[in-house]
């Protein structure tokens, strides 16, 4: 495998592990305000992160490649606010997809056709993934300044449950 897609390849295992974090830290957020819902959204999707995380590590050992883990970072937004939480939320997705996008370019360069294979299956996943984080904070801006509102949406995200990536390898 090309130096430089390793590198990358084996960076994105700790930043999805961040993500994990930063995502558990939201959780923690609403967890502590009471908003049960939005706990749990958060919740899983830091477990979604972890499962891109292992994608990332597995991938690299099926290459035989050596991976190194690093230290994980704090979260490091400052949480004063649920929309600020939300918006966060986006502004990450976006920070990811560029990640992704650089890892893709850097196997497009060196013709890694196996490893862009890989990675289609994420560039999709970011866009839902901004697609979700969008529509949440439209729905609260929408709904969440009444408290009839907010209550149904809490209700809303309190559903969301936990599936494995469709990604297997
Ligand atoms: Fe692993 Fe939310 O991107």
């Amino acid at each position: 495998m090309d130096a430089r897609v390793k590198k990358l390849l084996n960076e994105q295992i700790n930043k999805e592990f961040y993500s994990a974090y930063l995502y558990l830290d939201f959780s923690n957020y609403f967890e502590n305000k009471g908003l049960d819902g939005f706990a749990n959204w958060y919740k899983i999707q830091a477990m979604e992160e972890r499962d891109h995380a292992m994608l990332f590590y597995q991938y690299l050992h099926n290459n035989d490649e050596k991976v190194t883990l690093d230290a994980i970072a704090k979260p490091d937004v400052v949480l004063d606010s649920d929309m600020t939480v939300l918006k966060a939320g986006l502004k990450h997705e976006k920070y990811v997809t560029s990640l992704i996008n650089d890892i893709y370019a850097a196997a497009y360069e060196v013709k890694d056709f196996r490893a862009m294979q890989f990675l289609d299956w994420f560039v999709k996943e970011q866009g839902e993934e901004e697609t979700n984080a969008n529509d949440l904070i439209s729905k609260m801006e929408l709904f969440g300044s009444d408290s009839k509102g907010l209550y149904m949406l809490n209700s809303e995200l309190g559903a969301r449950v936990y599936s494995a990536p469709s990604l297997v390898l």
